[in-house]
């Protein structure tokens, strides 16, 4: 009998909430950009979409945006880009193609457990591996290597990493490719964060041409800011790239046309991702300042490794509440909406963004913390009771 399908607990808690609460800081991009924003960039577009027929283009992605996407991974071509709906389709077709009638997959945690439910879901066998708390979320060697074996089919990983933000060293990549190579596993790198570097200057680099079986996967969503065009993209071998295309005919045909042949490829021009990225970069560095003095008034309850990259948090918090159950709370009594840790595989975590409007993110923490003072008074009189009823 088929095993019962496993919900995308991440997305199920986000779709229900995300346009319904006061505050929702469960985002993970910078705080979108508008329409008018990056047509700034080409004063004649809109006269050129004005007069576009809404019909289908090009199922694999427009020619032009798929040498868009090329120019930023080393030695690819228009050939080995396929445009999806989103890293959504991307990483979904990537694990339907590689992992048809079941087979092993390592799975990295902390993580957006896309991969993980969908690999259950398409009947394969989860292995994980384990980004560490206790060192920085640095990359545990030791656990990929028990994590693959010659039976593994592909190897998932996020760099930079959601939610703790980290970004692979050059060795931790290296050991990575190390470990794929010698299974001879596809490894799906999801580059979603790439641009949204806090500490840094350069764009994180891609695994794609460290290695043949390589697919990586990007999107406008996050360092873009841009979630709403719903344009992603897979980069891989030529072969693979048809077999995946002969999937994502089934799924999605094309995505949608005015995204896919005018505003991803101006997105995408090279002086307009390097401003887009800078206006990212913007939003999560001023963020930080606020954020931090937020950790640092509530360290009593909160500790955190500062994110090298994204929008986002992995914060941990010392109370005795589960995450999923402080994180409804947080829904229910203080209109607030953030990412519970066990939704990513860690307990006793919350992925909170920070790149947002100060007003906006002020707020937003100050309900956070004032309902996490009132848990930790809650668990305090539960235990004087409980030592009181013992004593007694
Ligand atoms: C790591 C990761 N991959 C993929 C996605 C899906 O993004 P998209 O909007 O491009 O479909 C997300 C969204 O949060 C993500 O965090």
């Amino acid at each position: 009998m088929a095993a019962a399908f496993q919900p995308f607990e991440l997305e199920r808690i986000m779709s229900d909430w995300e346009q319904v609460v006061e505050y929702n800081l469960s985002e993970s991009g910078a705080h979108p950009v508008k329409v008018r924003e990056l047509i700034e960039h080409d004063p004649d577009i809109l006269d050129r979409m004005l007069d576009t027929e809404l019909g289908y283009g090009y199922a694999n992605g427009s020619p032009e945006l798929r040498e868009a996407i090329a120019q930023y991974y080393p030695g690819a071509t228009a050939e080995n880009v396929l445009v999806t709906i989103g890293c959504i389709e991307a990483n979904f077709i990537t694990f339907q193609t590689l992992l048809e009638g079941g087979g092993e997959v390592a799975v990295e945690v902390p993580c957006y457990l896309q991969s993980w439910g969908l690999a259950h879901n398409l009947g394969a066998v989860r292995r994980t591996f384990n980004l560490d708390p206790d060192r920085g979320w640095a990359l545990n060697t030791d656990s990929l290597e028990a994590a693959v074996s010659d039976k593994t089919k592909l190897i998932s990983i996020c760099n930079p990493n959601n939610p703790s933000g980290q970004i692979l060293t050059e060795s931790e990549m290296d050991a990575v490719v190390r470990v794929a190579e010698r299974s001879g596993a596809y490894l799906l790198a999801d580059e979603i964060y790439a641009g949204s570097e806090r500490e840094r200057e350069d764009v994180s680099p891609t695994f794609y041409g460290r290695y043949d079986r390589v697919i990586a996967a990007g999107s406008m969503s996050k360092s873009f800011a841009m979630p709403g065009l719903r344009i992603g993209w897979l980069v891989g071998s030529r072969d693979l790239i048809r077999k995946l295309w002969m999937r994502h005919e089934y799924l999605a045909l094309s995505t949608a046309k005015l995204s896919n042949h005018f505003l991803a490829p101006l997105a995408l021009r090279p002086d307009v991702r390097k401003a887009i990225f800078e206006r990212t970069r913007g939003y999560i560095r001023r963020g930080w300042d606020n954020y931090q003095t937020w950790i640092g008034e509530n360290a009593d309850i909160l500790s955190l490794v500062p994110p090298q990259a994204t929008a986002i948090s992995f914060v941990r918090y010392n109370l005795k509440t589960d995450s999923a159950t402080l994180a409804n709370r947080l829904i229910q009594e203080k209109s607030v909406l953030i990412g519970p840790g066990d939704y990513f595989g860690v307990p006793n975590h919350l992925r909170i963004s920070y790149g947002l409007p100060p007003d906006y993110l002020n707020e937003g923490l100050r309900r956070i913390s004032s309902l996490l003072r009132q848990i930790a008074e809650e668990e305090a009189a539960g235990s004087e009771n409980e030592r009181g009823a013992a004593a007694g």
